[in-house]
C-alpha cells in the first residue's frame, strides 16, 4: 500500500495526464480546422496516448489499495497562434510533466516505496522520449521556417512520427 502521501501525489498526476490529454485534443481540433490533418492526426493520437497514461495510474492506484480520484478538466486554449507555437507549447507542457514525475521518483525513494518506484519508471521512459519527440519536431519546424510547401510536407509525413519512430532513450 502507497502512503497517502504517495497516493496524492499519483492522484496529481492523474489530473496532469487528463490535463494533457485535454490540451492536445485542443490542438488537434484548431490543427483540423487549419486543413492540417495530418498535424492533427499526430495530435489526436497524442491525446488518446495520455489518456492511456491516465488509465495506467488510475489503475495503479487501486490496485495497491488507494482511490484513484477522476479530475475535473479545466477548458484549454481554443485557438493557437501556429503549429510552432503549439509544438513549443507541447514540449514545455512536457518539461514541466517530466519534473512532476521526478518529483514522484524523489518521493519514492524518501519513502522507500520501491514498488511505486519501480512502476512510475515507465514514465520516466516515456517522458525522456517525449521530449526527444518534440524537440525532433522543433528541428524540423525551424528549418521549414515560413516555406508554406515545407509546411505542406510537414503535415504528410508527420503521421509517421511517433515515440517509437524517436527510438527508446530518445536523441
Ligand atoms: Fe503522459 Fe506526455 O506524458
Amino acid at each position: 500500500m502507497a502512503s497517502k502521501k504517495i497516493e496524492k501525489s499519483l492522484n496529481d498526476q492523474v489530473a496532469n495526464e487528463a490535463d494533457s490529454s485535454q490540451y492536445y485534443l485542443a490542438m488537434a481540433s484548431w490543427a483540423e480546422t487549419q486543413g492540417l490533418n495530418g498535424i492533427a492526426e499526430f495530435l489526436y493520437k497524442h491525446s488518446d496516448e495520455e489518456r492511456m497514461h491516465m488509465l495506467k495510474l488510475v489503475r495503479f492506484i487501486n490496485e495497491r489499495g488507494g482511490h484513484a480520484i477522476v479530475p475535473k478538466l479545466d477548458q484549454p486554449p481554443k485557438t493557437f497562434n501556429s503549429i510552432r507555437t503549439i509544438f513549443e507549447n507541447l514540449l514545455t507542457h512536457e518539461i514541466r510533466v517530466t519534473n512532476e514525475i521526478n518529483g514522484i521518483v524523489d518521493q519514492c525513494l524518501k519513502e522507500k516505496d520501491y514498488t511505486t518506484h519501480n512502476f512510475i519508471q515507465w514514465f520516466v521512459s516515456e517522458q525522456m522520449e517525449e521530449e526527444a519527440l518534440a524537440r525532433l519536431i522543433l528541428d524540423k519546424l525551424n528549418l521549414i521556417g515560413d516555406d508554406k510547401g515545407g509546411l505542406y510536407l510537414f503535415d504528410r509525413d508527420i503521421a509517421t512520427l511517433s515515440v517509437e519512430s524517436v527510438g527508446a532513450g530518445g536523441g
